[in-house]
């Protein structure tokens, strides 16, 4: 695919549960690369934890400080980002997201996610009657939108994680070395 010029960043995008924050925090020292997770960016910014943003200001308040958080990353180069599951639902994000590196789509199935999720209390939206039907209903809306976003799709149920994220560090090579350098 036809790709503009984009910085030297590889960016995680998934759903909750696909792995972003354990597999870039390995990833980014096999490239020589920072870590940073926007979801943190997003608490430091705040001064609360993600259901204390939810609980007092909503969801959309949460929205705008990921959207805030993003845009900072604009001049960044050789970080390995990863980002909250809904980072892709506004569209200027997804074009932040091109423009601010090799974007990677970790994809799971839902019996993989809802495995993963179900235990861990720290995601509001998952505070629900029926996890599971939230999940599988989130997943149809975002699939799309992490696949208009991604460089590339990278399957995480079954694959060992040393080889997952030397196909990662490899395909990222391969594009920094074929693309130019927005950051000039
Ligand atoms: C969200 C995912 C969370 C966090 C927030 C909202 C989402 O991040 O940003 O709870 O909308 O999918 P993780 O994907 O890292 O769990």
């Amino acid at each position: 695919m036809k790709r503009e010029p984009t910085n030297h960043n590889v960016i995680l995008i998934g759903f909750m549960g696909s792995g972003k924050t354990t597999l870039g925090q390995e990833l980014a020292p096999r490239l020589d690369f920072a870590f940073i997770d926007t979801d943190n960016l997003v608490v430091s910014q705040a001064g609360k934890p993600i259901p204390k943003i939810f609980a007092d200001h909503g969801e959309e308040h949460f929205r705008d400080l990921e959207s805030r958080a993003l845009s900072s990353l604009i001049q960044e180069s050789s970080k390995v980002i990863a980002t909250g599951g809904g980072i892709v639902l506004r569209p200027e994000n997804r074009a932040l997201l091109r423009k601010i590196g090799f974007t990677v789509w970790l994809d799971a199935s839902e019996d993989t996610i809802f495995d993963r999720v179900s235990r861990n209390t720290e995601r509001p939206l998952l505070h629900t009657d029926n996890q599971r039907e939230t999940i599988a209903r989130l997943l149809t809306q975002r699939r799309p939108l992490y696949q208009e976003s991604a460089d590339l799709m990278v399957p995480t149920n079954d694959l060992d994680l040393g080889e997952i994220i030397h196909g990662i560090a490899d395909s990222a090579r391969v594009f920094f070395s074929q693309s130019g350098n927005a950051a000039t």
